[in-house]
């Protein structure tokens, strides 16, 4: 699926009278199997840009187009089945207790079967290979009929990515995978996530704290700051002084001093790599 953002600006219905639109302004366009990390600081806009490209916030102004078409104006029908070309992951995954493992996998393909089919597969689980090889990408084939609520943190948060690729969506949208992963199993998640995106020709956009892993893990890095864009540069060419001025804002709001230009030399000042 492509996607495109023209000036896009979003705001929470939450949100109180006077803050700052989430979002603003956002110019963005991705080719089908398309793969894009965005990063930035806490707050920056990450998951409500994943939720705006999810249908899931309706943008105030500006637009989205999915595969050239504004999901908006779609009548509630196609809507309904344009979402279920898309899975948004978030990033700690709704495992109800006592749930197998195996029928959380497979509920990633919900939107796709009929009602009959899902109470099914709820009782009875269908698809069960499908699970597994899903699982088998993120080394936890070995739980498939493991209870989901005897899994470590990180354990639930590889079923969430499995349920994603079980989901056999052609937009993937993952909000920050690696948080409860350590290096070892992050770094295999990432290129298994990948991959399977590759493979399928699957468009990826994840959110990531790991700002590293962003760069040796996708082709494309966005930086988002204060809800808009501050960089959209293919890895290579994202240097210490981007991610200097788009983690170290709030240093330089505090001290008064003027962030380094975007190509100062790495010994200049000490570059945050991860944002945890
Ligand atoms: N449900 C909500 N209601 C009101 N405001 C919200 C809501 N969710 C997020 N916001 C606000 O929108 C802004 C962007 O939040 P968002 O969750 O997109 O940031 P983020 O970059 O994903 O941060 P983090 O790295 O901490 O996950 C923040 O100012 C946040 O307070
Ligand atoms: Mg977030």
């Amino acid at each position: 699926m492509n996607l495109q953002l023209n000036n896009a600006t979003v705001r929470h219905p939450a949100a109180r009278a006077h803050a700052p639109a989430a979002l603003r302004g956002l110019n963005l366009a991705v080719a089908q199997g398309g793969q894009v990390a965005v990063i930035g600081p806490s707050g920056a806009g990450k998951t409500t840009l994943l939720q705006l490209l999810a249908c899931a916030q309706r943008p105030a102004s500006g637009a989205l187009q999915l595969d050239g078409c504004d999901p908006w104006a779609l009548p509630r029908g196609a809507l309904q089945r344009l979402r279920g070309r898309l899975f948004l992951a978030p990033q700690l995954p709704p495992l109800p207790p006592r749930q197998r493992v195996v029928t959380a996998v497979l509920a990633g393909r919900l939107p796709h079967e009929s009602l009959w089919a899902s109470v099914r597969s709820l009782v009875y689980p269908t698809g069960i290979g499908l699970a597994e090889g899903a699982l088998a990408r993120f080394d936890m084939a070995d739980k498939l009929f493991d209870r989901v609520d005897r899994l470590s943190g990180g354990e639930r948060q590889r079923v969430g990515l499995a349920r994603a690729l079980a989901s056999q969506a052609s937009l993937l949208l993952v909000d920050e995978p690696l948080s409860a992963l350590d290096p070892a199993r992050a770094q295999q998640a990432l290129a298994s996530l990948t991959q399977a995106a590759r493979e399928r020709g699957a468009t990826l956009v994840t959110t990531l704290h790991h700002v590293e892993m962003a760069l040796a893990h996708f082709p494309r890095v966005i930086g988002l700051r204060n809800g808009a864009l501050a960089f959209d540069l293919p890895a290579a060419q994202v240097t210490p002084g981007h991610l200097h001025q788009l983690y170290a804002q709030h240093l330089d709001e505090l001290t008064q001093t003027a962030p380094p230009a975007p190509d100062a030399p790495v010994a200049a000042a000490p570059v945050p790599m991860q944002c945890r």
